[in-house]
């Protein structure tokens, strides 16, 4: 059991491109902290210089208070589990969870107690003399969770070790890492590009987005008060709409959100709760007020009627059903192309911004019907447009 600590960490694997930048991020004793980011900014590369794979550039890497920058993999006493976890196709179960105590030359009972007690964790007692072929995938997976828990080590590492398991056994094997970490008690440090995973797995989450910690926090706190664009957009599914407003002060302390109009069409207006209002004061202005990024999550609109307060209105352009609930498309003046949709555009058809809202399955809808949609005007999220940062 340890902590891991970034200081000052930089990774270049050539002179001119940086994968890791400046990081500092302590993963704290028996935590377990999930690393979250899309593909390609640079998790692997964290995670494989805390195991010894690739080298630090710059800065410090700790293991508790041993700075492990010139350490050999083999003596930092982590663990550390693959998306391809190869398994040695011609050994059994059990002896592929004893081959590597079997190199350390550990002594023959203790490898028999460590590799029973994996077993027991990991529900694979009956299959200890199978080998991987008579396994199903999700077995195979635990087999190779198994190989890394006999080690014991101090520090688990895993790296997306679910992405090769249907959606079924993912949502499975989750709830089993999960419990294997609350039974160890041992730091874990897990990549995912999936934020599902970091959200139900991590004690605390870093975003990373292009080898920069965008935030650090326990998942509630991602959700609620995001830090930034990035991962305002990043956590949560369907993502968080984004729109153009305008921050207006009110003469009372108030303060109201201003949404663009279209031709022919009145702007919307929402005004903020008086807490909200509060914590906006400092940045609303009179006039035309200032140009801020509003952020409403799917799930904080609902259907109004025409004449409510504090709606925004649009046309609905496509209706998925999930059964326990529907998603609405609605097009709307002000509404800004999220991640998602730039990455479903293409040439020929071009980004349509929508806002996306989260309703229950009762109601009828159809497209091309006119939708109002009440905001919650106390989880409005409020954005910098020019630096992307949240407004506190
Ligand atoms: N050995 C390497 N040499 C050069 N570039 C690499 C090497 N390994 C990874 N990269 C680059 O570093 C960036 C981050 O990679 P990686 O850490 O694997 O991302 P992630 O795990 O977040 O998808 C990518 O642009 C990748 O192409
Ligand atoms: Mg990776």
């Amino acid at each position: 059991m340890a902590e891991v600590r970034f200081e000052h960490v930089t990774k270049r694997y050539t002179e001119k491109v940086t994968i890791i930048d400046d990081l500092n991020l302590t993963v704290r004793n028996h935590e377990f902290l999930a690393l979250v980011g899309p593909s390609g900014c640079g998790k692997s590369t964290a995670l494989r210089m805390i195991a010894g794979l690739e080298e630090v550039t710059d800065g410090d890497l700790y293991i508790d208070d041993r700075r492990v920058n010139d350490v050999a993999p083999k003596d930092r006493d982590i663990a550390m589990v693959f998306q391809n976890y190869a398994l040695y196709p011609h050994m059994t179960v059990r002896d592929n969870m004893a081959f590597s105590l079997q190199l350390r030359r550990t002594p023959a009972q203790d490898i028999e107690r460590r590799v029973k007690q994996a077993a027991g964790m990991l529900g694979l007692d009956d299959y200890l003399a199978r080998r991987p072929r008579e396994l199903s995938g999700g077995q195979r997976q635990r087999v190779a969770l198994g190989r890394a828990l006999v080690r014991e080590p101090q520090v688990f590492l895993l790296d997306e070790p679910l992405s090769n398991l249907d959606a079924k056994l993912r949502v499975q094997t989750r709830a089993e890492i999960a419990r294997l970490h609350r039974l160890t008690g041992t730091t874990f440090v897990y990549v995912t590009h999936d934020q599902v995973e970091a959200m139900t797995m991590g004690d605390r989450i870093a975003v990373l987005n292009a080898g920069v910690v965008q935030q650090l926090g326990a998942p509630q706190d991602l959700y609620d008060a995001p830090a930034n664009l990035f991962v305002a957009g990043f956590i949560g599914a369907p993502a968080m709409n984004f729109l153009a407003a305008r921050l207006r002060a009110s003469g009372d302390g108030g303060a109201t959100l201003v949404f663009a109009g279209a031709d022919g069409v009145a702007p919307r207006s929402v005004t903020l709760s008086e807490d909200l209002a509060q914590r906006m004061a400092r940045h609303a202005t009179g006039g035309d007020g200032s140009a801020v990024i509003a952020g409403i999550r799917p799930e904080h609109l609902r259907p109004a009627s025409a004449d409510a307060p504090n709606t925004l209105a649009g046309s609905i352009e496509l209706v998925e059903h999930l059964g326990s609930e529907q998603l609405l498309h609605v097009t709307m003046p002000g509404a800004l192309a999220n991640e998602a949709q730039v990455a479903e555009a293409s040439q020929e058809t071009p980004v349509a911004p929508r806002v996306v809202a989260r309703v229950g399955a009762e109601s009828r809808f159809a497209p091309g019907d006119a939708i109002t949609l009440a905001v919650d005007a106390n989880r409005v999220h409020i954005f910098d447009p020019a630096t992307g940062f949240r407004l506190t």
